[in-house]
């Protein structure tokens, strides 16, 4: 029987070669070959722990530790030949192994399966690419507080059903963002707790009868706890759905302050504007710059959507241990990290790049009766009930867009028509800075206020 076609790991039982096109469909090398690293880590840390439980020899032991470390540099110096018919990377490795080292090579598969050891590679690789998501985080929260601590003073509309609704300092409408992302940087890490738990040792599903030690495993690979049942520990990826659900909610975030950014730089908005090198031109308009990094996030956020309902799906009929179903865990939750951690990086650079239209959003704010609210407080000082000030306010924003007016700009006999409450005081209430500084308390728009929230924000990330 040919060992191109049926794989020798496995092939002692079987009688006919694997079908080309088969092995093909079954291979899961071509996409779980970037798991190499944690699969060595993980080999090494198995070999470290039988040694010292008696089953392998410290030579032994030396002979694998020095042939892995030499097969991943062979790995990173793209000098590996990875073969479809060896079927995925933990074979990949361990038939490498078996070719330099000799029958020792075999012996690193002792108390252990396939299905602890892929479930303990992806709980590994995942572990390190939320510790660069979580870097990621911080670094675009750092770009958002440095523009709200700049902007704090500069004034933009705030809005509801995308109306003029009240002003808002522009700093605090970052911060929105800031918190936002706070709450993922906490769901990831919450995430990461349970990622964190060891399943080496399930063996294929029930135990092994060799004398492993698992606190020595887990100590060395840095697992924060030893998965406390075989069957559970093999099969179920509800730490990667986890994963997919932490990310989900941080690119919908991203997707919706791409909105924004994309409707901001806008010919009709003109808020913002965003350094060239985040956008690109168009090839038959001329005029065109494209907000096509924001454009992107917001798209590419329903990737990683599909991948937490896929593997939602892939997670649901499967009856226990390990079915092959779960190698489809891989390119979903792979894709799902690539895309959050290329999704904050490009936000992380771009975002201490944005520059304010001051002036456009000033005026934007002015427009629209951004303080009708102020009136209507301001007559509900002076002793009336607040549902006849909304009234009163009412008829004069009736009266502005009439007369083409904002309420600011009306002549105090001009507002005095709709209540004799009103005296020269009220200009005050209905400037922007006036509304916006009115606005005084913990998490408001006040300027003031903004600036402490900027500071809570910087000790919260010293913290992390
Ligand atoms: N490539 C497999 C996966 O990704 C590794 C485990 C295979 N185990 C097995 N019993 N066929 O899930």
């Amino acid at each position: 029987m040919s060992a191109e076609k049926t794989n020798q790991s496995w092939g002692g039982r079987f009688s006919e070669p694997v079908d080309a096109f088969v092995a093909r469909f079954t291979a899961s090398v071509d996409f779980d070959k970037r798991l190499y690293r944690h699969d060595i880590m993980g080999s090494i840390a198995h070999a470290t722990m039988l040694e010292q439980a008696g089953v392998l020899s410290a030579a032994e032991r030396d002979a694998i530790i020095d042939g892995l470390t030499q097969i991943q540099g062979e790995i990173e110096a793209g000098q590996f030949d990875w073969r479809v018919d060896l079927e995925d990377v933990h074979m990949n490795i361990e038939a490498r192994l078996t070719d330099r080292i000799g029958i020792t090579g075999k012996k690193l598969h002792t108390g252990r399966s396939r299905n602890d050891q892929v479930a303990t590679d992806i709980r590994l690789w995942l572990r390190d690419e939320i510790d660069t998501i979580l870097g990621e985080i911080t670094r675009l929260q750092q770009g958002l507080l440095a523009q709200a601590e700049q902007h704090a003073e500069v004034i933009m509309p705030g809005f509801t059903h995308l109306q003029t609704a009240q002003p808002v300092s522009f700093g605090h409408h970052l911060l929105a963002w800031f918190e936002m992302l706070s709450r993922d940087h906490e769901r990831l890490v919450d995430c990461r707790t349970r990622v964190n738990r060891m399943p080496l040792g399930s063996a294929a599903l029930a135990g092994t009868t060799y004398p492993i030690q698992r606190e020595i495993t887990c100590r060395l690979l840095g697992f924060e706890a030893i998965g406390g049942n075989s069957l559970d520990g093999v099969s179920d990826r509800d730490f990667a759905i986890e994963f997919c659900a932490a990310a989900s909610l941080a690119m919908m975030h991203l997707s919706r302050f791409s909105e924004e950014l994309v409707l901001w730089t806008s010919a009709q908005f003109n808020f913002i504007e965003l350094p060239d090198r985040f956008c690109t031109g168009s090839s038959i308009m001329p005029q065109k710059k494209n907000p096509d990094v924001p454009e992107l996030v917001r798209g590419k956020s329903g990737r990683v959507f599909g991948a937490l309902m896929g593997l939602l799906t892939l997670m649901k009929g499967q009856p226990l241990a390990y079915n092959k179903d779960n190698q489809e865990d891989k390119e979903p939750l792979f894709d799902a990290a690539d895309t959050l951690r290329d999704s904050l990086r490009a936000f992380a650079d771009m975002v201490p790049a944005i520059k304010p239209r001051i002036e456009v959003m000033r005026e934007a704010a002015r427009r629209g009766f951004s303080t009708a609210t102020d009136l209507a407080d301001y007559l509900v000082r002076k002793g009336l009930p607040f549902r006849d000030c909304h009234e009163i306010v009412g008829h004069a924003v009736k009266y502005g867009v009439q007369s083409g007016k904002d309420l600011a700009e009306m002549s105090l006999d001009e507002l005095r028509q709709f209540s004799g409450q009103i005296t020269d005081d009220v200009f005050a209430v209905l400037t922007l800075e006036g509304s916006v500084n009115a606005r005084d308390h913990i998490g408001g728009t006040a300027p003031n206020q903004v600036r402490a929230a900027v500071a809570r924000g910087k000790e919260l990330l010293a913290a992390r």
